[in-house]
């Protein structure tokens, strides 16, 4: 593996999961895989899982880890090419990743989208201009449009409850459902998970959103999609809980509408089904107490397999 930015650099996705597991059985099997190497942890936004899971994982490997809060602590980067600098920008990327690429022998980079720029975003300028200049494989820790390690994450999470029966279902029924929030947030969840669980293809996907939440095509085809969430929920295995902004009209919120809330009265439509959060969550918001400190959530369960799915990414680049 030479970058990890979407579900097109993961390869064979059952052995990446497979790996992650023998990581969780065993963290620290590979110890000196990573022996004399470092990895740069850039973030541009902020992060709790993300940046301590990658971080465990890269030592789980011997591997040095080293934080830079760019947004916090660097100078601001220009990423447009031939931009004349007069403005707020102080270093251009095209100096600045060269020279990150001498530091490190990998790099990981968050750069969430401006929810202002449709165009702008979905072209994933701020990454891809760190991969063309960097030198050294990129792996994204969410970028604009996907956030590849939370899906693998997903997917390691959900095949885990498969293999221990619990649901058991040999062809689970996986179900994406739009929640409210209070303010927009990105598509880059939702189109990951989507991308994923579709590339997969091991499982009976079904997205369920109100109108005018449509996201993108590319990430969707494949799944069946309604805007009738007790419908969506009929007989599903597992459930993941997410909210968007709007992709057509850009960056939108166009309804807070609480009865897409999961509770557990719609937890009775479903197979006794697993419900799966990336966090960070706004409780009574976008997931109700209930739900979460009920013994059908898996969202700790997730968010502690993200150190897997790093492992697994990890080990892949060091062994490429
Ligand atoms: N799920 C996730 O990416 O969490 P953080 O934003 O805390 O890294």
């Amino acid at each position: 593996m030479t970058q990890f930015i979407s579900v097109k650099d993961a390869g064979n996705i059952n052995a990446l999961v497979k790996k992650a597991l023998d990581y969780k059985a065993n963290p620290l099997m590979d110890q000196l895989l990573g022996k004399g190497k470092r990895i740069g942890l850039l973030f541009l936004n902020p992060s709790l899982r993300t940046r301590l899971s990658t971080q465990v994982a890269a030592s789980n490997l011997g591997m040095e880890a080293i934080v830079f809060n760019v947004d916090k602590e660097g100078w601001a980067l220009e990423f447009e090419e031939g931009a004349i600098m007069s403005g707020h920008t102080v270093e251009h990327i095209k100096d600045a990743a060269p020279i990150l690429g001498q530091y490190f022998d990998v790099l990981a980079i968050r750069t969430f989208p401006s929810l202002k720029n449709r165009e702008d975003d979905y072209s994933e300028m701020y990454i891809n201009q760190f991969i063309k200049y960097a030198g050294v494989p990129v792996i994204s820790l969410e970028s604009a449009t996907l956030h590849p390690l939370q899906s693998l994450t997903d997917i390691i999470t959900i095949q885990e409850a498969l293999l221990t029966g619990k649901p058991s279902a040999s062809r689970p029924k996986i179900v994406l459902t739009w929640a409210p929030h209070i303010k927009p947030l990105p598509q880059c969840v939702a189109n990951s998970f989507a991308q994923w669980v579709n590339a997969w293809g091991e499982a009976d996907f079904v997205i369920t959103h109100p109108e005018d939440y449509e996201l993108a095509e590319e990430f969707t085809k494949g799944a069946t999609i309604t805007h009738n969430q007790d419908a969506a929920l009929q007989n599903a295995d597992f459930v993941y809980v997410k909210n968007w902004s709007t992709y057509t009209d850009y960056g939108k919120v166009y309804e807070n509408n609480p009865a897409w809330m999961l509770t557990n009265q719609k937890l009775a439509f479903t197979n006794q089904a697993k419900i799966m959060h990336c966090l960070p969550v706004r409780r009574n918001i976008e997931l109700s107490d209930e739900i979460l400190d009920g013994s059908n959530s898996l969202v700790t369960k997730q968010a502690g397999n993200r150190v897997w799915a790093a492992q697994s990414v990890l080990s892949a680049i060091l062994n490429r």
